[in-house]
């Protein structure tokens, strides 16, 4: 960033205008097992996710705090696995890898946003849990809609402005060479490695904006839990006790797992045998959480179950119905 005009324009001679992600690249033996199990995945993610929002909103039953931010943690996965996912079963079918400057800026725009929407959204599902166990007699009058309202807009939008001022420095980066990423998406670790200019000062802002998006909601996540698990150990009976429970245990998967990965991708120092493993984690957090949240909450959780259930029984009688009515039709012709 701090290049003088006259280095800047030699170096604009070599400037790199795309970047090659050499992600699965590796394998080649591999590429259609791991197409078709993309694939796979890509599909199974956009239609748990959307059914999620669907029966959240379609259901009178689950217009609740909880649920109201469990329908957006699933929109937001459903873009999350769209900035990745899609590039990548593209790169399979055409053989090609290569990802312009600006595409690889949007792709990394996209997902640091969702990343940090997806981490306050998660702290406020958790503040959601902390004030129904631990506070269940001011539960309905703090946690009201305009509340729920307000912190997932707030989700929202400090996800689009902290990812606004990382995108910004990070694309003022120069890149002459080489253009290799080895990695699946342009996530900014290997982008920095890449550049020629000095990172320190870029690295610091990054460093600043994604504790930022990371630190405040994993601390108050972490003590909503500590507060949620001391009420409940409190409680005498072993039922009421595995009741509360069962109310924030699906969150609890969720957030460990987003935490967990996040933790070793981007703090744990930097190894050999880390740094390999990497790309494996990263898999994790960007293509396997988004899939398998749907799951956790679909299969713990008994209210959603039975949303579920009367949303799909009102629609199968009626093509059953439709159905013998039109064989009626047929049959008085
Ligand atoms: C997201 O949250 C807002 C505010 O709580 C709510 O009005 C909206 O219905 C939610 N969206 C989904 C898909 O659940």
């Amino acid at each position: 960033m701090k290049l003088s005009m006259a280095k800047r324009e030699t170096i604009n001679q070599t400037m790199v205008t795309e970047f090659i992600l050499l992600g699965f690249k590796t394998v080649p033996e591999l590429q259609i097992v791991l197409f078709v199990v993309f694939l796979v995945i890509y599909v199974v993610t956009m239609a748990g996710n959307i059914l999620i929002a669907t029966v959240v909103l379609s259901s009178h039953h689950l217009h609740k705090p909880m649920y109201l931010f469990l329908g957006n943690l699933s929109i937001l996965e459903t873009c999350y696995t769209s900035t990745i996912l899609p590039r990548i079963l593209g790169s399979f079918i055409t053989n090609y890898h290569g990802l312009s400057f600006t595409g690889c800026f949007i792709q990394f725009y996209f997902f640091a946003f969702l990343a940090g929407a997806e981490s306050y959204l998660l702290s406020a599902m958790s503040y959601d849990r902390y004030l129904a166990i631990c506070k269940p007699l001011y539960y309905a009058t703090l946690m009201n809609n305009r509340l729920c309202v307000q912190l997932s807009f707030v989700s929202w939008i400090i996800g689009i402005v902290a990812s606004a001022f990382t995108t910004s420095f990070a694309s003022q980066l120069i890149f002459c060479g080489p253009n290799e990423i080895d990695h699946f998406f342009c996530d900014y670790t290997p982008l920095l490695r890449l550049s020629c200019s000095e990172i320190q000062q870029t690295e610091m802002v990054m460093k600043v904006l994604g504790s930022a998006c990371t630190m405040p909601p994993l601390l108050l996540t972490l003590a909503s839990y500590v507060c949620i698990i001391t009420t409940i150990l409190r409680i005498p009976s072993t039922t009421g006790r595995s009741k509360a429970f069962a109310t924030c245990s699906s969150h609890l998967i969720v957030v460990t797992i987003f935490y967990g990965t996040l933790t070793i991708v981007y703090i744990l120092p930097k190894t050999s045998t880390l740094k390999d493993l990497n790309k494996v984690f990263s898999v994790f957090y960007t293509i396997l959480t988004p899939m398998i949240n749907p799951f956790i909450y679909s299969l713990r959780n008994k209210e959603f179950k039975d949303a579920l259930r009367k949303m799909i029984g009102k629609l199968v009688p009626l093509r059953i119905t439709q159905g013998i009515q039109r064989q009626q039709n047929i049959i008085s012709q």
